[in-house]
């Protein structure tokens, strides 16, 4: 990152990786990093342990699908679920490329030019103290921008009520605007393990403003 930002997520490392996992991040994770000047279509930001990844990897099959997420458990885990047992990436999931990391290290360099951005159940920080760790600020969104291609969709799914009307808020100090066009979208693992607690989920869809 060119400046020093503040940190969005949580903690980076959970319990021990099993020695699959361990072998997978060391062996396997390196030749999946987005390759410079590689052309990525779709970006998913924040996925968790990457059900959403594999579904827009199944559903997309001839497009490139990055993930980006740096809680390492989360990365192990969709490794695990897109390699075969000898580390080998199974073949429906070729297209799927990970950086292990905070995004904005990605979106800086502001490369890209992708079709669609998916972010589903940002962290909300609820606390009136750590709400300047949203990752959804209009500056953000005015990065996420630059990395969208003429006609690219945002894509914003989250329960936390609040959070979304924040995000709209946000929205108006942007080059951005709401769209409405329809998208398919799966329930996420945050989703089904929050369910019952929580409000149903609300979506943004966001396209250049001009
Ligand atoms: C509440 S979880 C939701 C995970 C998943 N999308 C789901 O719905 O199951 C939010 C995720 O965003 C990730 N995250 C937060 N800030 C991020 C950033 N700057 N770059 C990439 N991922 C980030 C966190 O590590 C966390 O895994």
């Amino acid at each position: 990152m060119e400046k020093q930002e503040i940190r969005t997520f949580g903690r980076r490392h959970g319990k021990k990786l099993s020695a699959r996992k361990e072998s997978l991040v060391r062996d396997v994770l390196p030749a999946l990093c987005p390759r410079a000047g590689e052309k990525i279509d779709i970006l998913e930001i924040g996925f968790g342990s990457g059900e959403h990844v594999r579904e827009l990897s199944a559903a997309n099959p001839d497009a490139v699908i990055l993930g980006a997420e740096p809680f390492m458990n989360g990365v192990a885990a969709l490794l695990s679920a897109i390699c075969d047992e000898s580390g080998a990436v199974l073949d429906e999931y070729k297209n799927i490329r990970i950086f292990p990391d905070d995004v904005r290290i990605v979106l800086n360099g502001g490369a890209y030019s992708f079709d669609e951005i998916w972010i589903l159940h940002p962290d909300p920080w609820p606390k009136a103290r750590h709400e300047k760790r949203r990752l959804l600020s209009a500056d953000f969104l005015n990065l996420l921008s630059k990395n969208l291609s003429p006609n690219g969709k945002i894509i914003i799914g989250t329960d936390h009520w609040e959070y979304y009307d924040w995000i709209l808020a946000q929205v108006k100090n942007t080059n951005l605007c709401e769209t409405d066009s329809a998208q398919n979208i799966i329930e996420t693992r945050y989703q089904k393990k929050n369910m019952a607690n929580t409000n149903a989920p609300k979506y943004i869809i966001l396209g250049h403003a001009d």
